[in-house]
């Protein structure tokens, strides 16, 4: 019988009032440095444990050591507190006191491989002012930990999680470069890839050598019998490089999971061992000094037979106790969810107590399905439903990423406006593979799977957006098109509501780059096509304003600037409008006494806002675009050239 008396609370108090007595002896000659600070800790700790011991419990508490897993994990939020620098426990109690520092509309991100913009680590701490010149706040650098030689999946395949891939530096850069970037108020961060280690970490050699504490590291098995009953379900995400998600190691005899490549073995968190030791890697990491972990691969990170293994609730659960133990060690550190999945997946991990950030792939995917259509019905219906996220959350906005562009809107929203989802999928990537009779893209398929038709896109911002055909054709006026649709999207990312993340390159408006194909390690993966070297001497350009390059950069700047000037632009309400006419799209942006009016024309062709919309919208009198300084008489229709965007302060007086 269900009494609904829920045990929990009380037994997670007993656990702790056993526990931590025994911790303080355990670490006494070291707390005795730390009294002073003691309280703080365990103020924190009381507040997080009866939500880190339901989590465990839910997950783990059939086990029958779960107490020794509880005294463990105490153990190593212990340890992890008294190794994290005086500097950082600054850091955490400034953060603190700034809760709406991620939310703030002077939040810009940027991303970059270290390799690839800078050679190393050392030297990327010589280009802080570049950063302060585009204003970014916020920086992830690429996985940079030690990974196999040869293919690593772009460092998604860490071997140490505890040390950096020497071509690049130390750990030692590493701390300096994190100190130089604090000074600046620049949040680093860093990936957390936790769904799978390579095949080389030391667990995984264990493994292999036949350890059986840490064959129950992953998941392993003898023969095919489980592997293709599980398989049924699940999806290929490397279809072109290899089919299934199991690989057969010849050292252990063995089928292992690899959802991935095969050389990245998934974890199995069914084991609390592998929670409680990725746990420690990730606190480890939150002590060199980060302040967002990205969380790679989320979705993947519990199986169950008979499901396809994504986006299980014990994948959130994983989450939310990994949260808990951040909060209570390092409280500046916030996640960012790596979700790649259907919306209605995607924003369940978007939670104070789980991620306060994630990607918003719905957008970026839509940005670019509105710029082939010409029509914003989908961007419309599916953002006016699926923008709305916890309150002290943000989406991380973005058009480019490392990654390629896979077409995850929902199906029901598509049909809702009259769109087949499926043809429609088949027409976009015809578009941005430039198969399509007309298109101006020249992006370049990715993972196509012959039997589901599959396929996603690689390729630049510009290069998708226009630029290289137009350059190639010597067309003046296809270039200048191409510049208009590159600089709306940049425009609605700046100011839609959320971290606008910028894939560094696309600041000056880098293109495709085809060496790749010449590399026998990355020739068939397309992504590199657009994770091309940093170009320094297109810096150089930049004192040249002939350049496209310089074109975009300072346009770029400005648009920085001036969103870091409007509070309405912080994260919070977005309303999208009816702009009555199918090729706009509009929000309302409003925080205070000030409001915006947004519109987007999507189409290449001139059009009108009629005069009715917009008084819907609450614009009268006289408003000014602030994009372009210029004052537009409320009363009559508003034009909108190709491609424009207008930002209207429509603040009442
Ligand atoms: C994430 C990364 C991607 C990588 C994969 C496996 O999706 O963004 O680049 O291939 O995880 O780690």
């Amino acid at each position: 019988m269900n009494t609904g008396y829920d045990w929990r609370p009380e037994q997670a108090r007993k656990s702790l009032n056993r526990i931590l007595p025994e911790a303080e002896t355990a670490f006494s000659d070291e707390l005795q440095q730390a009294i002073h600070e003691w309280n703080k800790f365990k103020s924190r700790l009381h507040a997080e444990w009866e939500r880190l011991f339901i989590y465990l419990h839910g997950l783990y508490g059939w086990q029958y050591d779960f107490f020794y897993t509880l005294q463990r994990i105490v153990h190593s939020l212990v340890r992890y507190w008294l190794a994290r620098p005086a500097e950082l426990k600054k850091l955490d109690a400034k953060r603190e006191a700034d809760p709406f520092r991620l939310t703030s509309e002077k939040m810009v991100g940027g991303v970059l491989y270290v390799d690839l913009f800078s050679d190393n680590l050392s030297k990327l701490g010589d280009h802080l002012p570049y950063f302060k010149k585009l204003g970014i706040t916020y920086l992830h650098l690429m996985p940079l930990f030690a990974v196999p030689r040869g293919d690593n999946d772009g460092g998604y395949a860490v071997s140490d999680y505890r040390a950096v891939n020497p071509d690049i530096g130390s750990m030692d850069d590493l701390a300096k470069l994190a100190a130089a970037l604090r000074e600046e108020e620049i949040s680093l961060v860093l990936d957390f890839v936790f769904n799978h280690t390579s095949d080389e970490h030391i667990w995984a050699q264990k493994a292999k050598a036949g350890d059986p504490d840490f064959l129950s590291y992953y998941l392993t098995f003898p023969d095919r019998e489980l592997p293709d009953q599980f398989q049924k379900y699940l999806r290929d995400i490397f279809p072109t490089i290899r089919k299934g998600s199991f690989t057969w190691c010849e050292d252990m005899n063995r089928w292992v999971w690899t959802t991935f490549n095969s050389y990245q073995w998934d974890l199995n968190y069914a084991n609390p061992e592998v929670f409680r030791a990725m746990a420690e890697e990730m606190l480890f990491l939150a002590n060199q000094g980060v302040e967002v972990l990205r969380l790679d691969a989320v979705a993947f990170i519990w199986k169950r037979l008979g499901t396809n293994c994504e986006n299980l609730p014990e994948a959130h659960t994983i989450i939310r106790a990994f949260n808990a133990m951040a909060r209570i060690v390092a409280p500046c550190v916030s996640y960012k969810s790596e979700a790649i999945v259907e919306p209605d997946e995607v924003i369940r991990y978007i939670h104070p107590d789980e991620c306060r950030l994630s990607y918003n792939p719905l957008l970026m995917a839509l940005l670019w399905e509105a710029l082939a259509t010409q029509e914003t019905k989908l961007l419309e219906y599916s953002l006016n439903k699926r923008y709305r996220i916890p309150e002290g959350c943000t989406w991380v906005n973005y058009i480019r990423c490392h990654d390629d562009i896979g077409w995850t809107f929902d199906d029901q929203d598509a049909r809702a406006v009259g769109i087949d989802p499926v043809g429609h999928r088949y027409f976009l990537n015809q578009f941005y593979t430039g198969e399509y009779p007309g298109s101006f893209s020249r992006g370049v398929p990715f993972q196509f799977n012959a039997d589901t038709g599959d396929l996603r896109i690689s390729g630049t911002l510009s290069s998708l957006a226009g630029l290289e055909d137009a350059i190639t054709k010597k067309d003046d006026e296809l270039i200048e098109k191409a510049v208009r649709r590159i600089n709306l999207l940049r425009s609605i990312m700046m100011s839609i509501g959320g971290i606008p993340l910028l894939y560094i390159g696309d600041e000056w408006g880098m293109l495709n780059d085809y060496t790749y194909l010449s590399d026998p390690l990355k020739a068939a993966d397309s992504r590199w096509v657009h994770r091309s070297k940093k170009r320094w001497e297109a810096r150089e350009d930049l004192a040249d304003q002939d350049t496209l390059e310089w074109r975009f950069f300072h346009e770029m700047i400005k648009l920085i600037n001036l969103r870091k000037t409007l509070p309405a632009l912080q994260n919070g309400g977005m309303e999208v409008i009816n702009t009555g006419n199918p090729h706009l799209f509009g929000y309302i942006r409003a925080f205070n006494h000030q409001r915006l009016l947004i519109v987007n024309n999507f189409s290449e062709q001139q059009l009108m806002m009629g005069v009715a919309h917009l008084r819907d919208c609450g614009v009268k009198g006289d408003v000014v675009n602030l994009l372009k300084d210029e004052i537009l008489s409320s009363g009559s229709d508003m034009l909108l050239h190709d491609y424009q965007a207008v930002w209207l302060d429509i603040s009442a007086p």
